[in-house]
């Protein structure tokens, strides 16, 4: 049995009064709860989400990492130093740091290795555009990022992958559950190929407009182990709902 896991994504939202009450909030709604839940604030916040977490079982995350463990490259933040400012996960490949950053599966690949080395467990996104869906290669692009990114690593029984379809991220749309399953189950097998022996325990998280209205019926599909959730993970309330579902 997977344990459920969501991930909250803040991207470059908040400041430290925001802050503050979101997690002060969201943390005084959280009832009873099964989901390992982690949020990822923006890296200069990330101290201050620390100490508001710090009586909580709600963990700390980045949304990206160096690929360099550390040296003269301006504006970097390397995993150890994110480890060491208390965050267990890093958020890696998300479709805006590929598209905005041009992101290659190659470097990937690196910041994934380094986030081990450090003791954080990836989040490795992936998914296609509208275009790439409607030409029919939905499933090949998901295989090459898959492939591309996580061909040399070690050690899956650190990770977790988030298939978040490029069309359905902060757009209102969101991927039907048959399609959300179709797709993880395919990505279970392609991680099958790579390491059999980790497969079924690899926890698949769905992202791109997840809400307290679609998140049970998306968690209720077999291989959809929880969310990576960006604009909804801003609302404390709406928060504090999408976890109590998984
Ligand atoms: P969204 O973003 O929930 O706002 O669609 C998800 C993500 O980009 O991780």
């Amino acid at each position: 049995m997977r344990q459920p896991l969501v991930i909250a994504n803040w991207k470059m939202h908040g400041k430290s009064a925001f802050n503050e009450a979101l997690v002060t909030e969201f943390l005084a709604l959280l009832k009873a709860y099964r989901a390992e839940c982690a949020l990822c604030p923006p890296s200069v916040y990330i101290e201050q989400v620390a100490g508001l977490l710090r009586s909580s079982n709600v963990m700390l995350g980045a949304q990206d990492c160096s690929h360099i463990a550390e040296g003269a490259y301006t504006g970097e933040v390397s995993a150890e130093m994110l480890r060491d400012c208390g965050c267990g996960w890093v958020i890696v490949g998300h479709s805006e740091r590929r598209q905005y950053h041009q992101e290659s599966d190659a470097l990937l690949a690196a910041k994934l290795a380094m986030a081990q080395r450090a003791d954080l467990k990836p989040v490795l996104c992936v998914g296609e555009t509208q275009e790439q869906r409607e030409a029919g290669e939905a499933e090949q692009v998901v295989k090459t990022q898959l492939q591309g990114a996580l061909g040399d690593l070690s050690d899956f029984r650190r990770l977790a992958i988030a298939y978040e379809p490029v069309w359905a991220i902060g757009t209102g749309l969101t991927a039907s559950p048959e399609q959300a399953q179709a797709m993880h189950a395919f990505i279970r097998e392609v991680v099958r190929e790579l390491d059999a022996r980790s497969a079924e325990s690899l926890r698949l998280l769905y992202g791109g407009s997840v809400k307290p209205g679609n998140a049970a019926e998306l968690f209720a599909q077999a291989d959809i182990d929880g969310a990576l959730v960006g604009g909804a993970s801003l609302d404390p309330e709406a928060f504090a709902a999408i976890v109590s579902a998984a």
